[in-house]
């Protein structure tokens, strides 16, 4: 079996700057989530996942676009060498917690997909940001792009089992399969807007309490 090109070989120097675009990025969202707690407000964020695209499908997408695949043609051409996931409770933190990130002086908001407003023919839902920001590797800076996915508890659990089941079984696509998956978006969607409705129903019960 022909060896997998590890992501230091593929990305070169490179894999800094994705790592530290990673880090960067994490700390902010921390940043938030501690200043929401200092606050007496609810932490908005469940959990946060960050990935570097695997060489293997880093090398698809290049060749995908025409590209030879190696690693100075991402620049300029790729967004998502390095992704970021941020997992949150209610749809509103969703706009709140990414419109903070996008007034940060420093981070330039390249493109927005809102797959929550106008979901995916699958299905899919969630809050696609493309940015770029500088990352500083000792005395110098280069500015880097990364993609954000902000979503809810309720659509990161629909899009890993639909990940999965398209993924795990390499079967053709099935009208019936893809309806049923669509249906399931929708349940879980109206699920998330019932327990919306339950929060604020209990928010206005302790506002007239006190
Ligand atoms: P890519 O070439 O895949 O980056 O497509 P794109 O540039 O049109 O980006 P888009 O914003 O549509 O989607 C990028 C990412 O969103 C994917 O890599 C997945 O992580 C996620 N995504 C998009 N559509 C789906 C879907 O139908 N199901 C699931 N599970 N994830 C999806
Ligand atoms: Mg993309």
């Amino acid at each position: 079996m022909e060896e997998e090109i590890s992501e230091l070989e593929f990305y070169g120097d490179s894999l800094l700057l994705y790592d530290s675009v990673l880090i960067e990025l994490s700390s902010r969202i921390n940043i938030i989530r501690k200043s929401s707690v200092l606050h007496n407000e609810r932490d908005p964020i469940e959990n946060v996942k960050t990935r570097i695209k695997s060489p293997k499908s880093m090398i698809n997408k290049l060749k995908m676009k025409g590209l030879e695949p190696k690693a100075e043609n991402i620049e300029g051409n790729i967004t998502d060498a390095a992704g970021m996931r941020v997992i949150c409770t209610y749809i509103d933190d969703v706009y709140k917690v990414s419109s903070i990130l996008a007034a940060q002086k420093d981070i330039n908001v390249l493109e927005v997909k809102d797959y929550i407003k106008n979901p995916k023919p699958s299905g899919y839902r969630s809050y696609h940001m493309i940015v770029e920001l500088p990352i500083y590797i000792g005395d110098t800076n280069k500015t880097v792009c990364a993609e954000i996915q902000f979503r809810t508890l309720s659509m990161d659990f629909w899009a890993s089992l639909e990940h999965q089941i398209r993924y795990k079984h390499d079967i053709p696509s099935h009208k019936m399969i893809e309806a049923e998956l669509r249906r399931c978006a929708d349940e879980v969607a109206s699920v998330e807007m019932n327990f919306l409705t339950i929060r604020d129903m209990i928010n206005s019960l302790k506002e007239n309490q006190s």
